[in-house]
């Protein structure tokens, strides 16, 4: 047996892990389906619903220390801020902060960033960007202040070109707003080697990280990649609706959010407006303990784990790996298909599985994205996504504002469903 004929532990494990899900299998009126749209929101882990209703139902609003209730909420805030740290590999729960959501947030940082970024600077987004990390810069700083926006491209295969990026950097370029992966067609970005190679050329840039669609996929490391801000959301990652920012602590003390005035100037709480969403911590606090937990039904028990963060990425290590499998299951067999009337955007060659996440945007023939959305729940209960997807790639790269069908796996499905999904492709091209 060669090591490709393994079972993956997340494969064998795949029972224990999706009887945490509750709707994994039917939908909100009890029917059957099998669900590949996590992209648009991962489907929500069963302690992190308890978490929110337990929050809501139970928690002082506002945090304290002298009634019990004020402090059990002052305690909740600070723990999930402590896990997010370690899931990120931060230093600390200071650099955390909590927002409606990862677009709320961008732009919350947009805005707190208008002293630090000189009049003569210039900004870079790209092309394989959601929406989300490039109006902000576009137009709070381009729009609105004349700053010059540039716009790194896409290679030909659906990836970031690299080069040219690089070429648009120079001395004076003051931020590059930049994704882990694109929730358009599922291109990784190697933001280590990205990072180092932009402050090769300018030291000061200040690099942004959407990390929003990498989140449920792989490891996060906020200092090995050397990034200073990172978002992500609750809802895309087994959790709730919320949107978190990391940030550098030195640069975020440099930053000065519109705020209240008695909101004070000081880390974490300088970039919160107003009173926290009590339910939504506890079930981010529920989603990321539920990664331990997986850290820990993948390693047995006697696997000891030097520290919280060595934990979170040991099960991210294990879902990266599983979910290689299920995307070389889905090229391998669309290939081994060669359906006619079927385009696959991004890449397409199961050799390079690790530059990917599985998430697969395609069309068919001359269907509109939502007929072959609508014939695909109809005919195969799989439900998927169908519009614009707010990303960069398919709105200005593939010229399709209109929209393209995307699939997107997530840890929780299987081998198996890999291959009903490219069953139900080949149905479909046929009538
Ligand atoms: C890559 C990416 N970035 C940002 C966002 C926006 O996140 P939120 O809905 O939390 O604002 C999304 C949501 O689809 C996304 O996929």
């Amino acid at each position: 047996m060669t090591d490709r004929d393994a079972i993956p532990p997340l494969e064998a494990l795949n029972p224990q892990i999706r009887a945490r899900f509750p709707m994994i299998d039917h939908d909100s009126q009890n029917r059957s389906r099998i669900y590949l749209n996590t992209g648009a929101g991962s489907l929500t882990v069963d302690t992190a619903a308890e978490a929110s209703r337990d929050a809501q139902g139970r928690l002082n609003p506002m945090p304290g220390v002298v009634v019990a209730g004020e402090a059990e909420t002052a305690a909740l805030h600070a723990r999930v801020r402590g896990l997010i740290a370690d899931f990120l590999h931060a230093r600390s729960g200071r650099e955390i902060s909590f927002h409606q959501s990862s677009t709320a947030a961008l732009f919350d940082l947009a805005f707190a960033l208008r002293g630090v970024l000189a009049p003569s600077a210039n900004l870079v987004v790209t092309d394989l960007d959601h929406m989300a990390n490039v109006s902000p810069w576009e137009t709070v700083f381009g729009e609105g202040r004349g700053l010059e926006v540039r716009r790194a491209r896409l290679k030909s295969d659906g990836t970031l070109d690299i080069e040219h990026l690089l070429s648009l950097v120079d001395s004076r370029t003051g931020l590059l707003a930049v994704t882990a992966a694109s929730n358009g067609n599922g291109a990784l970005v190697p933001l280590k080697d990205l990072v180092a190679a932009v402050r090769g050329k300018t030291l000061s840039c200040l690099v942004a990280v959407d990390a929003v669609h990498q989140a449920p996929h792989g490891l996060l490391d906020v200092q090995t990649t050397g990034v200073d801000f990172l978002v992500f959301s609750g809802y895309k990652m087994f959790g709730p609706m919320m949107g978190v920012l990391w940030g550098r602590e030195e640069v975020l003390e440099r930053l000065r959010p519109y705020r209240v005035e008695t909101n004070k100037e000081a880390l974490p709480g300088k970039f919160e407006m107003g009173m926290l969403n009590n339910a939504s911590v506890a079930a981010l606090g529920a989603a990321l303990e539920y990664l331990l937990w997986l850290a820990e039904l993948t390693a047995g028990p006697r696997e000891a784990f030097p520290d919280r963060a060595a934990k979170f990425g040991a099960a991210m290590a294990s879902i990266t790996g599983f979910e290689k499998t299920i995307t070389r299951r889905v090229l391998e067999g669309l290939r081994a298909l060669d359906l006619p009337r079927f385009r696959l955007f991004g890449i397409a060659d199961p050799a390079r599985a690790g530059e990917r996440v599985p998430t697969f945007a395609f069309d068919i023939g001359d269907l509109t994205a939502t007929e072959a959305k609508r014939r695909l729940w109809t005919k195969a209960a799989i439900q998927i996504a169908d519009g614009n997807h707010y990303s960069a790639a398919v709105v200005r790269h593939l010229g399709r504002p209109e929209g393209i069908c995307r699939a997107s796996f997530a840890h929780y499905d299987n081998i198996a469903t890999a291959g009903r999904f490219v069953e139900a492709l080949a149905a479909l091209e046929k009538n």
